[in-house]
């Protein structure tokens, strides 16, 4: 079965809101997409894997003219690409050279809040530094990293801080997935951006309820060309925007398989010919070309925009056929006699509450019990008509996801997730079990209502093992 359905919900899709930017056009050539590099780590020593991380101030070519100032992780604008593998343990060194303080959040690795997973509890002052570790414990995935600091994590994405980590382990490294970086297995953010002067300016931008940009960027390259070497070729798409949701398809309506959704490889592949994304959502792809040949270009498009474009060279036929059967999801058992949590996404503009309230740091808003399994239903408030979709993210672990009003999930939500796009009027009940005791932020990730406090706090406590944490305050930020 192919789908050719976006799956959401058109009435509160955000054409539909007074403050939609419309994606437009630039006059400019085409140029080569930018690959972001792969880190490197500065040693390896048996299982130990030591890398640095600096966030930094640069310039980047992004328009003709004039470079455009952007931050960056160890490179001017996104980051280069962190490749971490399951079973290692990392050690990290977080330095941060931007003029402000930032924080390093590992968004879909499961490590410890409120520190290693660089939520707003663990700043890195300029100039400053900050050393972590953990081990990976969890399967091949697409994540990311992105600042966290409370309230200006939006503004720092929107000056270029983003970039994918890609998780590998040796259960998906026997699937037939195209998997040579930079070739045949290709990181694709998905960010929108407008210039002024070929400069950003956040604040002339700045929308509350969502920054919208005009212009489309892959990976921070505007009308971006990928060369096709190889007749599959496997996509991490990952909506890296502030706010903008993505509804991707090819020009030529070429069919394309996902094959993993944000916590990993899914049961079964889904075919499509459209795809929806909402902010921080991933799902890898895979492409097969096989009906174009050498010469031919074909578009990936955002509603009727063009955003980048494939162009097919040589290939060596490939006949790989994907199986039926991906991987297989070790669902955990709801624990019996707890109740449904229910957590509410209300309001739109400077209104957005999550629970009724604002964020506080200092607040821990709900508790949790690590191993138990609790089902949560997440509420959007939002009228039908004139409200918004909220995409719920959690921190700290990877959900399932139930139903939609009491319905089936979308055919490609049968996997892992960490964050999920509530439509207005819905409810979403998700799965959720903690494995790591912690404070963890969870959010709607829409940045702007994220800085806003459309955001809370759970511990996941281990009674065994209670523990007292130091909340920082925002003025500590
Ligand atoms: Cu991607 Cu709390 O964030
Ligand atoms: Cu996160
Ligand atoms: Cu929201």
């Amino acid at each position: 079965k192919v789908y050719n359905d976006y799956f959401y919900d058109e009435p509160v899709f955000d054409l539909h809101d007074g403050g939609y930017v419309p994606l437009e056009k630039v006059d400019m050539p085409d140029q080569p997409l930018n690959i972001p590099a792969a880190l490197q780590p500065n040693k390896v020593d048996g299982n130990d894997v030591y890398y640095t991380i600096t966030a930094q101030a640069g310039e980047t070519q992004i328009l003709p003219g004039v470079k455009t100032k952007t931050w960056g992780y160890n490179a001017s604008l996104l980051g280069q690409t962190i490749v971490l593998k399951q079973g290692v343990h990392y050690h990290v060194h977080l330095v941060n050279q931007l003029p402000e303080v930032t924080t390093f959040h590992w968004h879909g690795l499961n490590v410890t809040g409120p520190i290693v997973d660089g939520g707003p509890h663990a700043p890195v002052y300029p100039g400053g530094s900050r050393d972590i570790d953990f081990t990976l414990d969890q399967p091949a995935q697409t994540d990311w990293i992105h600042p966290h600091p409370c309230p200006n994590t939006a503004r720092q994405v929107w000056n270029g801080l983003a970039a994918a980590v890609v998780v590998t382990d040796d259960e998906e490294a026997k699937l037939p997935f195209p998997r040579n970086y930079g070739v045949d297995d290709i990181p694709i953010i998905l960010q929108d951006r407008s210039y002024h002067d070929n400069q950003l300016d956040y604040k002339k931008d700045y929308d509350v309820d969502g920054t919208l940009g005009k212009y489309a960027l892959v990976n921070g390259t505007i009308n971006g060309v990928f060369n096709v070497t190889t007749q599959r070729v496997r996509l991490r798409m990952l909506n890296g925007s502030d706010r903008r949701e993505w509804r991707l398809h090819f020009d030529d309506n070429h069919e394309f398989t996902q094959i993993a959704s944000d916590g990993g490889t899914l049961p079964e592949p889904v075919r499509f010919t459209k795809l929806m994304l909402t902010c921080a959502e991933r799902a890898e792809v895979i492409v097969d070309f096989g009906d174009k040949k050498p010469g031919d270009v074909v578009a990936l498009m955002s509603d009727d925009m063009p955003i980048m474009k494939f162009k097919i060279g040589k290939y060596a036929p490939d006949d790989t056929k994907l199986p039926e059967h991906l991987t297989t999801i070790d669902a955990p058992e709801v624990t019996p006699g707890l109740p449904v949590t229910r957590t509410v996404m209300s309001g739109m503009d400077d209104q957005v509450r999550l629970d009724g309230k604002l964020f506080d740091m200092q607040r821990i808003d709900r508790r949790q019990k690590i191993g138990d399994t609790v089902l949560w239903d997440v509420v959007n408030t939002n009228e039908m008509d004139g409200g918004m979709i909220h995409p719920f993210h959690m921190h700290g672990c990877q959900f399932l996801v139930i139903s939609r009003n009491g319905k089936a999930p979308y055919p490609n939500e049968h996997g892992w997730k960490d964050t999920v796009g509530v439509n207005a009027g819905e409810t979403v009940r998700i799965a959720v079990q903690f494995t790591k005791f912690g404070v963890y932020m969870y959010h709607c990730h829409i940045l702007e209502h994220e800085d806003t406090g459309m955001m809370a706090q759970i511990e996941a406590y281990d009674p065994d093992h209670e523990h007292k944490y130091h909340l920082l305050s925002m003025d500590e930020m």
